[in-house]
């Protein structure tokens, strides 16, 4: 099937996509270059070649390894605005970033310069580029929780432009229930919370997410087709799921597009938006990841636009803005 052309793609939010999982090699040598960062790579090219992975961890290993480029505000800054810029011409017109502050804090980059430098596009990106965006600090799962707790306190008294929090990183061994007092800080202090769960992990961790984190969205969440009582819950309570299906079949959580469980989660009648997650890393942007899904899943006209308005139902803005844009 022929990519849709920009204007049959209807207007939608990206919910699930980790800033630092939007550096595109060219920027990498741009970056590594400019701060005399020398990567393990001769040029943009071969590190596109190594976007090959086998799991979640072995595309965290080059994942967190990209990330050694971002020092200053002005990275982070350019960094925020190459995606959104690209995403513009994918219909993108609400944008939720996640970001990993611990991932910077190990190597002594400090909190006021990682959210500066996003923040400072964020603030400008609706009237520059006609997206709105909303900035998620998300938590390490693998990591301890009062570090994270930590983290998020730190957050709050910069008073950092965050809407909420999420937990990402590896899943396999981590459960999420460690994490129910930054949770339970986060909504006290009045933050949106989201979390990955179910990408590799059993349906038990998205029970986990909904009822020790009370998690209002799901991150990934596909697992959840392996619990039929969960299925006809997280359908009752219209409970967002976030879910990238590229990525799934990227990091092999699935075989391929065609034994994805996205159609049958649409079925259910789940709350299901789609997503790019890492983009470069997966070589699929919104739009393409939109085609991927449209071909292999036959989609239709309204079906399509089922999904872009689920996009925003799902999303953190305020109900008032969501129904602006449906
Ligand atoms: N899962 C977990 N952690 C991540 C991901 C993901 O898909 N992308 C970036 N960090
Ligand atoms: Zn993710």
């Amino acid at each position: 099937m022929a990519p849709l052309p920009p204007a049959a793609r209807p207007p939608r939010a990206e919910l699930h996509v980790h800033l630092e999982g939007t550096l595109e090699p060219d920027l990498a040598f741009e970056l590594a270059a400019r701060n005399g960062v020398v990567l393990p790579y001769p040029d943009p090219e071969s590190l596109r070649a190594a976007y090959e992975f086998e799991d979640l961890q072995s595309f965290l290993d080059l994942y967190t390894a990209g990330m050694s480029v971002l020092r200053t505000e002005a990275d982070f800054a350019d960094l925020t605005r190459a995606y959104l810029t690209r995403v513009a011409r994918a219909g993108v017109r609400h944008a939720e970033i996640s970001f990993d502050p611990q991932a910077h804090l190990v190597r002594g980059v400090p909190l006021d310069v990682v959210v500066g430098g996003i923040a400072g596009v964020l603030e400008r990106s609706e009237t520059e580029l006609g997206i709105s965006t909303l900035l998620i600090a998300s938590f390490h799962r693998d990591r301890d929780s009062a570090d994270a707790l930590d983290v998020l306190e730190r957050l709050l008294a910069m008073a950092a432009p965050i809407v909420g929090i999420g937990l990402d990183s590896a899943e396999a061994g981590y459960p999420p229930g460690r994490f129910e007092a930054v949770y339970a800080r986060a909504a006290q202090a009045g933050l949106r919370r989201t979390a990955h769960a179910g990408e590799e992990g059993p349906a038990a961790n998205i029970r986990d997410a909904l009822d020790v984190l009370h998690a209002e969205r799901i991150d990934h969440g596909i697992s959840v087709v392996q619990d039929p009582d969960l299925v006809a819950r997280v359908v009752a309570q219209q409970v967002p799921f976030t879910v990238c299906p590229v990525s799934n079949v990227r990091l092999r959580a699935v075989p391929s597009l065609a034994e994805h469980p996205l159609p049958a989660m649409i079925e259910a009648g789940m709350l299901v938006s789609i997503n790019s997650d890492d983009p470069p890393y997966f070589n699929a942007y919104l739009d393409d990841v939109d085609d991927a899904v449209t071909a292999a899943y036959e989609l239709t006209r309204d079906q399509r636009a089922a999904l872009a308005a689920a996009s925003f139902r799902g999303s953190f803005l305020a109900p008032d803005r969501v129904a602006g844009r449906l």
